[in-house]
């Protein structure tokens, strides 16, 4: 586990893409499983600003590592979010594009959404294969949408779970475990205050916080697991 903690979130952006721009490098085709919230719409300004041109966005194929169970136009939807911050303005490829249908059942687009990631990625050991996976951290130490209070829908043998909001009802198709611990590498993007007390947690106490939190159960099998934090968010860690 690499904890990189950054002064600001442009300066957090600026290191995520060098370093998702390195994994890039050597690969004709890289697929990446986006998270949703408020961190990345940052991340995906600064990629249709000011990326336009150093990467090759036409060998980017984007997935969701989660989504709210609502139409793709409704302001809460993360493929609503992605569209206007970055694809609308980088004009990627729709069959780059594959969204999770919150607009359907969300039993049925959980299972939907397994058959495209199996029909869509490389397939090791039975389990498809992201090269990326992009993850935030909720206050209470979710990931995905996987919460604390339904972890063991982290160790599901499914590719995709309905999680469901623990404050609003919300029900969400999340990736799980299965495929998120599969990833070639993975990187949770954490910044701002209310994260910090889950982070030092997490890091420094990472066995005790596995039982608790699902952000602590994202241990790639690869190894290549990259926390970037803003200083706000790291602002607890003894060793900084
Ligand atoms: C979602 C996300 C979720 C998010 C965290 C952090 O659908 O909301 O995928 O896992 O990453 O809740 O959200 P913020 O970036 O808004 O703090």
């Amino acid at each position: 586990m690499e904890i990189r903690i950054f002064d600001t979130q442009p300066q957090l952006n600026h290191a995520f893409t060098d370093w998702l721009k390195e994994i890039a490098r050597n690969k004709d085709c890289v697929n990446i499983a986006l998270s949703g919230g408020s961190t990345p719409k940052s991340l995906f300004d600064d990629w249709s600003m000011n990326h336009r041109d150093d990467i090759d966005w036409d060998r980017i194929r984007f997935f969701w590592g989660d989504e709210r169970c609502v139409p793709p136009d409704n302001e809460q939807s993360n493929y609503r979010m992605t569209r206007e911050h970055l694809f609308d303005k980088l004009s990627i490829p729709e069959n780059h594009i594959f969204r999770i249908h919150g607009e359907d059942d969300p039993d049925a687009e959980a299972q939907h959404y397994a058959e495209v990631l199996r029909n869509e990625l490389p397939i090791v050991a039975g389990v498809p294969v992201f090269d990326v996976v992009m993850l935030g951290m909720g206050d209470d130490g979710h990931t995905a949408s996987i919460f604390p209070d339904q972890l063991s829908l982290w160790n599901s043998d499914q590719l995709c779970v309905v999680g469901t909001h623990p404050q609003s009802g919300q029900k969400r198709v999340s990736l799980t475990g299965k495929i998120i611990n599969h990833a070639r590498y993975v990187a949770l993007l954490v910044t701002g205050e209310n994260k910090a007390e889950k982070v030092v947690e997490i890091i420094e106490n990472p066995q005790e916080a596995a039982k608790k939190y699902p952000a602590a159960q994202v241990q790639p099998e690869s190894g290549n697991l990259v926390w970037f934090l803003d200083r706000t968010a790291a602002q607890k860690l003894t060793k900084q």
